[in-house]
């Protein structure tokens, strides 16, 4: 590695809530992955790593860098438990039964790990963020080797060197606000569509939230380097990108030596020859008019918008911090839809957060009819330690909130299939992925609105876009048939 490791050789450094909470001052460093050490890169020859992921899109784009160092120290991947070196668990910290699944699968491994004393079963992601985690980790589960944190990932090879020659658990998460560090090496998943990190961390601290303390401050990478990064897989062939922050639309807010706004990046993406564009996640109090004026120049930019809005509520909104009101949401739908008028909308829902009357509730239920989103994620509200909403008082319980969460579903589900139900009878473009999972028979795909869509066809469109005919629609996939070849229109 070319950059200053000032303290490698610490391997003790646990999370702390209260430093991750700082945002500071100082520049942003940017920082370059090298070449690894020599005695580094052969480490892993003939062994094998198997990468769980759990949560977000970021956190499945992480595992792609993790596998990318990985290999370059000789490791290979594998599926199987039995024949892996090293077990790593990316973990997500958003919900408790997030969390609840990781811990079961960390006590689900620890005959393995006693079976195969030389197995690295490790941990990272949002989860070891967290001091309790942690601290839970090392009083009931001292059999794991590694944890390490969404900053550090850079530092894996020295890392796991270090917990290969310990026999004490090495764990070193900095709990700092965060660098940028370019030229990270990727495995990505799949050669048609790739995540593109473009800003990194979150400074919103919405009361119910992890994320800012367990990503660090809001940073954006050069847009000369994103931009780079896009072309260089337009030209290996990819046909989507999807931009990745927690809050993309804050892209460039950070930046002392330009004006370069999210929506800049958007113009400059759309010059690029890759097919589709996509991007999450916005935040509604930073989506600007001159952000709408790009997206509705169309081409590669998409007309789908996840937007979430948590609630219906100005109320709850206020407690939640969203700084925004539930007419400002209706407002910018309102712009989004009169610019854009065939774009699709989908929303993160939160039902149950303290104190949320039936009211409250009841607005976000008339949020929902008048949006009328495509879809949405809807959650009952999770109490994380160290976020301001934890210590609200919450008297609403758990069976209201699981009805509420029914409910709502239940309205949703009668929009989606509305929605769909619109699309009987028409051809849409197909970006087609692969065999349907339930049926091999059968290929499925995404639109550009990134609806599901199982038809039947030929496998040689696999990779390829197709028109289909949506002549089954349901609630959340559409059912079609291939009409004829077509190549989807790139701007320029
Ligand atoms: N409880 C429930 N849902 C949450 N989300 C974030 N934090 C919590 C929490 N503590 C939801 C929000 C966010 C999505 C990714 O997860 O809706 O948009
Ligand atoms: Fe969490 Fe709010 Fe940041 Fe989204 S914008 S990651 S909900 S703090």
């Amino acid at each position: 590695m070319t950059q200053k490791v000032k303290d490698w050789e610490r391997y003790f450094v646990p999370p702390d809530l209260k430093a991750a909470k700082k945002r500071g001052k100082q520049d942003v460093e940017v920082l370059q992955f090298g070449e690894i050490p020599e005695d580094m890169r052969r480490i892993g020859e003939g062994k094998y790593y198997l990468i769980r992921t759990y949560g977000c899109q970021m956190n499945v784009h992480d595992s792609e860098t993790i596998a990318g160092i990985l290999e370059m120290m000789g490791y290979r991947p594998t599926e199987s438990e039995e024949q892996a070196s090293v077990i790593l668990l990316n973990t997500c910290a958003i919900r408790e039964n997030a969390e609840d699944k990781v811990f079961g699968e960390i006590g689900r491994l620890k005959p393995l790990k006693m079976e195969n004393p030389d197995l690295v079963l490790g941990m990272c992601g949002c989860m070891s963020q967290e001091e309790g985690v942690v601290n839970r980790i090392l009083r009931q589960h001292p059999y794991v080797d590694l944890i390490f944190g969404t900053h550090n990932i850079h530092r894996l090879p020295f890392l796991l060197k270090e917990s290969l020659f310990s026999k004490e658990m090495v764990v070193e998460v900095w709990s700092k606000e965060g660098d940028i560090v370019e030229n990270l090496p990727k495995v990505r998943e799949d050669g048609l569509k790739a995540w593109v990190n473009i800003m990194y961390g979150c400074d919103k601290f919405c009361t119910y939230c992890i994320v800012p303390y367990t990503r660090g401050k809001e940073r954006s990478r050069r847009p000369e380097d994103v931009l780079a990064e896009i072309r260089e897989l337009a030209r290996k062939g990819y046909q989507e990108v999807t931009l990745l922050g927690q809050n993309v639309n804050a892209y460039g807010k950070d930046f002392k030596d330009r004006h370069y706004t999210f929506a800049h990046l958007m113009d400059d993406v759309r010059k690029i020859g890759i097919p589709r564009v996509r991007f999450t996640t916005s935040h509604p109090r930073d989506f600007d008019d001159h952000l709408i004026e790009v997206l509705a120049k169309g081409g590669n930019l998409v007309e789908h918008i996840h937007l979430p809005v948590q609630s219906g509520s100005s109320e709850i909104l206020k407690m939640m911090a969203r700084k925004y009101t539930r007419e400002q949401y209706l407002e910018l739908v309102r712009k989004i839809k009169a610019a854009i008028p065939n774009v699709s909308l989908t929303t993160d829902i939160i039902v149950g957060f303290p104190g949320e009357t039936d009211e409250q509730f009841e607005e976000t239920l008339s949020l929902v009819r008048e949006v009328e989103f495509d879809s949405a994620f809807t959650f009952i509200y999770s109490p994380r330690e160290g976020t301001p909403a934890a210590k609200m008082k919450d008297d609403v319980p758990m069976e209201v909130k699981k009805e509420r969460l029914m409910r709502l579903n239940q309205l949703q589900d009668e929009i989606s299939r509305r929605k769909n139900e619109a699309l009987r009878g028409q051809v849409v473009e197909v970006l087609v992925e692969g065999e349907s999972k339930k049926d091999p028979n059968v290929l499925s795909g995404r639109t550009r609105t990134n609806k599901l869509v199982n038809f039947t066809g030929p496998k040689h469109l696999i990779g390829r876009f197709a028109h289909v005919r949506i002549d089954e629609p349901k609630t959340h996939t559409l059912k079609g048939v291939w009409v004829e070849e077509a190549y989807s229109q790139v701007g320029m």
